[in-house]
């Protein structure tokens, strides 16, 4: 089994990557694979919503890392989101890119266990966290808790190996993400019902 680990921050050695990084080292020594992808400095478009995915299943946009996450996400059996909090949310680049990949590629990423990490400074990763679940919450994503909600501090690359909590937080949620990814490994997936849409209009 698989996880992809998707760091959203423009530091690709940052404190989102060592804490990413932690949750990995746990999930391997589960027996779990891992694999970190950055999201990399160049900027992100966001959706347009031209609805052409709906037709072609690829967001017009099709380049760069969000083509990179396309091809990758079938043999992820889990993902994992981190971030830096920015003004309290995820960075603009990585909403810009998950927009567009859960409303293009849910076909790859339903009833797959999802987490999301939020690093901070001082304050807002909760509401990071809260931001990135969203995504999760609505393609049937199951989501594996850990002994803290999924925050970690610092400010400077390299800060947040000094958050012991944190840290083990880290862990925790690496562990936690190896088990839930087991229980459910034959699980087979629902019959689900067809989607109602109820767009609050008359
Ligand atoms: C534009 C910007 C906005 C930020 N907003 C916050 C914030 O709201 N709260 C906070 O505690 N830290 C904030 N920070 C600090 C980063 O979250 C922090 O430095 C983080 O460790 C960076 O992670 P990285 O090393 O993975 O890039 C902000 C940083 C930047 C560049």
């Amino acid at each position: 089994m698989k996880v992809l680990l998707i760091n959203g921050s423009p530091n690709a050695e940052g404190n989102t990557h060592l804490a990413l990084s932690e949750v990995a080292k746990a999930l391997q020594a589960d027996g779990i694979d891992t694999e970190i992808v950055w999201i990399g400095k160049k900027p992100v478009p966001g959706c347009i919503a031209c609805n052409r995915c709906q037709e072609t299943g690829v967001c017009v946009f099709n380049s760069g890392i969000y083509t990179e996450i396309m091809e990758k996400l079938p043999d992820a059996d889990g993902i994992v989101v981190g971030s830096p909090t920015y003004y309290a949310g995820p960075t603009g680049s990585l909403c810009a890119l998950l927009d567009r990949v859960f409303y293009s590629l849910g076909r790859y990423l339903q009833y797959k266990p999802a987490a999301a990490v939020g690093v901070c400074r001082r304050g807002g990763s909760v509401s990071t966290v809260e931001r990135l679940n969203k995504y999760f919450e609505m393609t049937n994503m199951p989501m594996p808790s850990s002994q803290y909600w999924n925050n970690i501090y610092g400010l400077m690359p390299g800060d947040v190996a000094r958050d012991d909590e944190g840290m083990q937080t880290m862990r925790t949620l690496g562990h936690n993400l190896a088990r839930l990814l087991k229980a459910l490994e034959n699980v087979p997936r629902p019959e689900a019902e067809e989607h109602a849409w109820t767009h609050f209009v008359r």
